[in-house]
This record gives structure tokens, sequence and C-alpha cells, in this order.
């Protein structure tokens, strides 16, 4: 049995409670991070910390525990369930008022601070990067705030419920005809060997494995182009690929029925994915 935290207790996941007022069950009034887990070290672990803060800034949303307790926590996590690779996801919500109000409740109410793990032994060496994946495009219906990580993932889930029913691994999320991202993932083309992703906006969430990627692509003298990019131009590309922290770089082989290339994962995201493994290895705490 997992053990999970809640505000300041580690506790069998069957024994962790949650009130049925709190902000988060009712208003989806909550932010969260997934920080991976390799080796049983942190991946990216400050860029997580650093975007809750700023989710929480946004919202107007009190700190559940100083930066510093979350290293400890998030550390003390893998160790009570032995996680060698694997996530922690984190949540913080609003806490509970007590009842039901669309006000936000006095400053002082307490946040709601949650964390629990996902054991993923290997998961690293995913059978689905060694493939590649495929994408369908679907409309982009989220909220205009998509740069603040909430748990509004209702949309979200429904497109994945769309590629599954396709057929296919993940949605790709488009607006006036451009990629915005996919369902929990930022979106990349790759056309003569440039990399094109769309510019950080509030359309899309800044995600952390993203600037991890374009640091490494930049480093590796990579050209890189922030800017959107239409549905064609990607079902055009040579190859495509996404980011995020449950999947590394994965590369994408079709889009919309349509195969990118030879149809099997391009050079440019099959090493772009070796470098981020290996170099946020060296870089994890
Ligand atoms: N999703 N865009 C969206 C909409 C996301 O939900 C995510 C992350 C990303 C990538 O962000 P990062 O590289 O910081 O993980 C982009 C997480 C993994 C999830 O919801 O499980």
């Amino acid at each position: 049995m997992r053990t999970v935290y809640v505000n300041g207790d580690y506790l069998p996941e069957n024994e962790a409670k949650v009130s049925v007022f709190d902000r988060g069950f009712l208003m989806s009034d909550g932010v969260y991070e997934v920080t991976s887990v390799l080796g049983g070290k942190l991946i990216d672990f400050e860029g997580h910390v650093k975007r809750l803060e700023r989710s929480l800034s946004e919202l107007d949303m009190r700190a559940p525990a100083a930066m510093d307790d979350l290293l400890t926590i998030h550390r003390e996590m893998v160790s009570r369930n032995d996680i060698t690779d694997g996530l922690i996801y984190l949540q913080v919500t609003r806490g509970n008022p007590g009842d039901r109000d669309f006000h936000y409740p006095p400053a002082d109410t307490a946040p709601t601070l949650v964390l629990f793990t996902q054991s993923k032994p290997g998961f690293a060496a995913s059978p689905l990067a060694q493939r590649g994946a495929r994408v369908i495009s679907v409309p982009d219906m989220r909220w205009g705030r998509r740069d603040i990580k909430t748990v509004q993932l209702l949309y979200p889930s429904m497109a994945k419920m769309m590629a599954q029913e396709a057929g296919v691994d993940d949605a790709w999320l488009v607006q006036e005809g451009k990629v915005t991202e996919g369902t929990s993932n930022n979106a990349y083309i790759v056309k003569n060997g440039r990399i094109i992703t769309r510019a950080l906006s509030q359309d899309i969430l800044h995600g952390i494995t993203r600037a991890a990627v374009l640091r490494f692509a930049s480093e590796a003298q990579m050209e890189i182009e922030e800017r959107s990019f239409t549905l064609d131009e990607a079902m055009q590309a040579d190859e495509a690929f996404f980011t995020s922290a449950s999947a590394f770089v994965m590369p994408v082989v079709e889009i919309d029925g349509t195969a990118l290339g030879d149809g099997t994962p391009g050079p440019v995201a099959t090493r772009l994915r070796e470098v981020y493994i290996d170099e946020s290895l060296k870089r994890a705490v």
C-alpha cells in the first residue's frame, strides 16, 4: 500500500482524508505539479517548484509550506514508497471553508496539500518512444489561462478519450488552425532541422520539460523557432514530438492518419530524448 502525504502527515493511502467542502473538490480550485523520479532522484525539481509558486500567486492562493520543505517532503515520499522510477503528484487547493461558496474563503483558511507517488520501474525505456506516438487533432476547448497548472482537467480527459476511441495515443489541441499543445504535453515539429514550438503565452502551459529541452537543444547548436504552427504544417513536417515530465521527449509519427517522414521516430526527437534524459539525470536531486 502506498504512503500518501496530507497536510503534514504521512498516511497509508486508505486512511488519508480531505473534506467534502474542499475547494479543490467543489470548484477545481487547486493547482498541481507532476515531477518525475529516475534512479530515486527528482528530475527538474527546482523548475516544478518555481512553476508551483507562480500558479499559486496567479490565483492569490496561499503557499501550503515553505518551498524548502517541499524538497524534504518529495524525498520522504520517494523513500517511504521505495520509488526508483516513477512520478510524484503534488496538489494544493484553497482548502476547506466549511461550506460551499463561490467567493474565496478568508485568506487565513489553510490550504490543502496532498502528495502521492506512482511507481513506474524502467519507464524511461518506454516502448512508445521506440515506436513513436500517433495523435489526432481536436479543437482546443479549454479555458483562457492554460499557463496556470490547475486541476480543471475535464477537457484534457475528454480529448484523451477521443484519442483512445480513435485508436491512437494522444490528441493535439488546435485553436484558430494552430496547434496549442497536447492534452498533457507541449507540442513541437521539426522542418529542415529547425525545431518549431509555440511561444509561451496564456494559451499553453509553460512546460518545465520544454524549458530544459530547448536549453539543451540550443546548447547543441540546434535551431529553434518559437512560433505557432498550423496543423497542415505539422502534417508536412519531417518529424514531430511532445514533451512532459511523464513522457520526457516523445516522438510523434502520425497526425490525423498522416505518417510523418517514414513513419518512425525521427533523428531530432530521438537525440533530444537521449540528451534530455542524460542531462537531467546529471542534475537530478
Ligand atoms: N502534464 N501542457 C499541458 C497541458 C500539461 O498538462 C503538461 C504536463 C505539459 C508539460 O509540462 P511539464 O513539462 O512541466 O510536465 C504541457 C502533466 C505531466 C500531467 O498532467 O500529468
